[in-house]
């Protein structure tokens, strides 16, 4: 008989929840949308391991409501919604899913990129609403080359660095800013560090793969994009809140940038009257950068097997405070 109780926050692929059947009692809260904060309390009142998803705030008040807890594991890399803090003060090892997700978190970021660059959504929605009358028209739909452009990345982790491989197949001249300089990375991935205002004025492709932090809200704001060139092109596929959304409607209205995709949003979803969906020159895909099967079924896995050596006490594979592990 499995001697612990896990709480699993949403479902998931069956191959992920047969690890921790294997050593625990599973709840699996059974709706599409999360569990409140309130129903969250209440189902980990007894757990001794949470599987989390981005959307389940873990915080001292749901500590509080956990005494039995000794393990959460995300199912995410990014942790914004997880007070790492208080958990490492608990003495609560804190789970997460780096690597297995960051190529094909790159590949949609790549596919954005392109996506924007030669306007591939816009025109789609053109045809769908009878604008093409015309077979070929020399001056319709003029896009940007990929080929060749300079990219700014902006953080240069797992994600980031993907994203620079990725562009060395189209030969472009990319460019990061981060934190923390990587000299090792610069030489491997073919990428040049440069200051972050310059990498705004020389980029012609800004894409964001930050984690949010303080320091990282509202990192791109209204100075920010306005150091980009009027025909950059922003793209985010870290978190929402990392631009102002308020500034990027008004740098796109008034074409101060030439384009922007955002797989992420603030708030999220987005309000379908917020005034940034009556934008063209806006595409926004529904926080998809690692959904893509196999992916998504590794993602599980792996936060499934570190919550299984967290609830037995054992080393996990991707552990975002080791000090709590003793
Ligand atoms: C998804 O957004 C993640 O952080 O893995």
């Amino acid at each position: 008989m499995p001697q612990y109780k896990a709480l699993v926050t949403r479902t998931l692929l069956p191959e992920a929840l047969d690890i921790i059947r294997e050593a625990a009692d599973v709840t699996v809260w059974p709706e599409e949308a999360p569990p409140s904060a309130e129903e969250l309390r209440r189902l980990a009142a007894d757990a001794d391991g949470i599987l989390t998803t981005i959307m389940d705030r873990v915080d001292a008040t749901l500590l509080d409501a956990a005494p039995n807890l000794r393990v959460i594991s995300q199912l995410a890399v990014g942790l914004d919604n997880v007070d790492v803090g208080e958990a490492t003060r608990r003495g609560i090892p804190v789970g997460y899913t780096p690597g297995v997700l960051a190529k094909s978190t790159a590949d949609l970021a790549f596919a954005l990129l392109l996506g924007a660059a030669r306007r591939t959504s816009e025109s789609e929605r053109w045809v769908r609403g009878g604008g093409w009358e015309i077979q070929f028209h020399p001056m319709h739909w003029l896009g940007q080359d990929v080929h060749e452009a300079c990219l700014g990345i902006v953080g240069l982790g797992q994600i980031g660095r993907e994203i620079a491989r990725r562009a060395r197949g189209f030969d472009m001249d990319i460019i990061y800013h981060s934190r923390t300089r990587y000299p090792d990375a610069e030489a491997e991935y073919g990428v040049r560090y440069v200051e972050f205002e310059e990498l705004l004025a020389q980029a012609d492709f800004v894409i964001l793969s930050v984690p949010l932090t303080p320091q990282t809200h509202h990192l791109i704001s209204a100075p920010q994009l306005a150091m980009m060139k009027p025909s950059g092109i922003l793209i985010n596929v870290s978190r929402g809140p990392v631009v102002d959304p308020a500034a990027l409607y008004e740098a796109l209205r008034d074409g101060q940038i030439a384009r922007a995709t955002l797989d992420v949003t603030a708030p999220e979803p987005i309000d379908p009257n917020d005034p940034l969906l009556t934008l063209d020159n806006l595409v926004i895909t529904p926080h998809i950068g690692s959904a893509a099967l196999p992916t998504r079924l590794n993602t599980m896995k792996l936060a499934a097997r570190n919550l299984v050596a967290g609830l037995q006490g054992e080393r996990m594979e991707a552990c975002a405070n080791t000090d709590a592990m003793g």
